[in-house]
């Protein structure tokens, strides 16, 4: 049997990935795609850590979380009386199971309809030659013209305390656990420690966030940030900063934690559960990029240009593999970027317009620079805020924390960044980058029509307080 050959293989099955080879093929090559992903029977479960361990589980428990936490405290405000509400952890998780292997399908009808071929174990370079990769694809070697790299990343370890998905948990384990703990540690008060804590606190876990800087959410503005610690302790989520963590036991009933807190007093915190979150690692395992001189990066991330490409010929290389955040839409326009680079199109990524989401309640959603950004920068900027709680369908919802705001160049009226706290901010964002990406001003947002009664207005008034003119206000 002849050696198959394809103008692009695609290793890695993640959200980088299989849009890489979707579009490949949609572009008229012969694509393939490679991921090693095995579900609990075996059987491929393409979609990467987004899909298995990250974005889509980690969002259906957040609901399902969310729901709990609304029939316990938030219905009666309704009139609704919902009396012993009570969580079937297994029930939940279940749930999420089948989210999870829905989504797994999905990419699997996707493969087929574009007619991507799929192969179901490890991708590793075996050589080059002549002008092709030699690859093996699981138990087959293929061939490749255009090799597209989407090996995704893992979590990072604490030294010292290794990863047991019973005790001390990575992002795997915390969508796993199988009983509400009482106690529940998290060190890293990034992303994945605020949305997986706020998931087994709102089910009853006492949650203590523990984290080695001394400002909580150093990446976000800072006005956000500290509306969201507010509100994190009102809602009895405790983050202590600027520890330092030292000697992390795991017994059969519990794991401590011993750590200096910011004063320098050394601290033990016993919890039944410890979730270690302190990012994650780019993910070349198993690639034997030594077979053809791939180079790496001294984070062990594979070296690219600002058009993804690697020091080797026709090798390219996308997500969270490479520089850059680590998210899944950022990997997903990389594939699309590079597929269309191979056919000699002009593929397009705005570093500056990749919107952020932290999936707490409320929600945090960022598109380009904080204030502090601008400040550093030295550019002349307009603030202007609206909080939810003057808009009438957050009232509407029992929803009115938080606020919407604007940062526009002082002289142009350029939008710089807009930065919300607060109900269904992952949505609301999205007119933030568009606006980005057309370069509108504040004015600009100012005078469209949005519906009414909506969230959005929240948005277009606080585009008008950019000019000191809202209205409802
Ligand atoms: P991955 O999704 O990691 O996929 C890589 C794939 O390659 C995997 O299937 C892996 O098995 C496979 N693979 C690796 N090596 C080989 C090999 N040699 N051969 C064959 N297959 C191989 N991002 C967001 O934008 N929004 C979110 O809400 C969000 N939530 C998250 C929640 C959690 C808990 C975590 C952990 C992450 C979350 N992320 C989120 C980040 C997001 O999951 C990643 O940025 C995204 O998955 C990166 O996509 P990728 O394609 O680069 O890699
Ligand atoms: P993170 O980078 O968001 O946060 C890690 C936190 O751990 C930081 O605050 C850091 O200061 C702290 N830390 C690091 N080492 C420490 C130590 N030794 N002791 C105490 N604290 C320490 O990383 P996280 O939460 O692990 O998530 C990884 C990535 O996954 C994120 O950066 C993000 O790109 C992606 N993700 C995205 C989500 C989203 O878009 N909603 C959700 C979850 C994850």
């Amino acid at each position: 049997m002849s050696t198959k050959q394809f103008d692009v293989v695609v290793i890695g099955g993640g959200p980088g990935g299989y849009i890489a080879a979707i579009r490949a093929a949609q572009l008229g090559f012969n694509a393939a795609c490679i991921d090693e992903w095995k579900n609990e029977k075996g059987g491929p479960a393409p979609g990467g850590t987004c899909t298995n361990v990250g974005c889509i589980p980690s969002k259906a428990l957040l609901q399902s979380s969310e729901h709990f936490e609304h029939a316990k405290l938030h219905f009666a405000d309704h009139g609704i009386t919902a009396d012993n509400v009570a969580i079937d952890v297994a029930k939940m998780i279940g749930r999420k199971n089948t989210v999870v292997k829905q989504n797994n399908d999905g990419i699997l009808y996707l493969f087929k309809k574009n007619k991507v071929s799929f192969f179901h174990g490890r991708g590793s370079f075996v050589a080059a030659k002549d002008g092709l990769y030699e690859i093996k694809a699981g138990e087959e070697v293929i061939l490749a013209k255009h090799v597209i790299l989407a090996t995704g990343s893992n979590a990072r370890q604490l030294p010292g305390a290794p990863f047991d998905e019973v005790n001390i948990l990575s992002n795997d384990g915390a969508l796993n656990i199988a009983d509400v703990p009482k106690k529940l540690g998290v060190i890293g008060s990034g992303v994945i420690g605020l949305e997986m804590g706020s998931v087994w606190r709102r089910l009853g876990a006492e949650v203590t966030v523990l984290e080695g800087l001394p400002t909580f959410l150093g990446a976000v503005d800072e006005s956000v940030a500290k509306e969201a610690a507010k509100l994190f302790k009102k809602q009895g989520l405790k983050i202590e900063l600027g520890v330092k963590i030292g000697e992390v036991k795991s017994a059969k009933d519990g794991v401590t934690v011993a750590y200096t807190d910011a004063k320098g007093a050394a601290q033990t915190l016993a919890v039944d559960k410890l979730i270690i979150s302190i990012g994650r690692v780019p993910n070349t395992i198993g690639l034997n990029p030594e077979a053809v001189g791939l180079k790496l990066d001294e984070r062990g991330a594979i070296e690219v240009d600002g058009d993804c490409k690697t020091n080797l010929p026709n090798v390219w290389a996308v997500g969270d593999v490479v520089r850059g955040p680590m998210l899944a839409h950022k990997a997903e326009e990389e594939g699309v970027a590079v597929a269309e680079r191979i056919a000699g199109q002009h593929g397009h990524v705005n570093f500056n317009t990749i919107p952020w989401v932290i999936y707490t309640s409320p929600e945090i959603a960022w598109v380009g620079r904080t204030e502090q950004q601008l400040k550093a920068d030295g550019v002349e900027y307009k603030a202007g805020q609206f909080p939810f709680l003057a808009n009438g369908r957050a009232r509407a919802l029992g929803d009115t924390n938080g606020f919407v705001k604007f940062l526009a160049d002082a002289k142009t009226d350029e939008i710089l960044g807009v930065h919300i706290i607060g109900p269904m901010a992952s949505e609301l964002i999205s007119e933030a980058v568009v606006a980005m990406e057309f370069k509108a001003s504040a004015e600009d947002i100012a005078r469209i029509c949005h519906a009414h009664p909506s969230l959005s207005e929240a948005t277009k008034e606080a585009a008008l307080a950019v000019d000191k003119r809202t209205l409802n206000f």
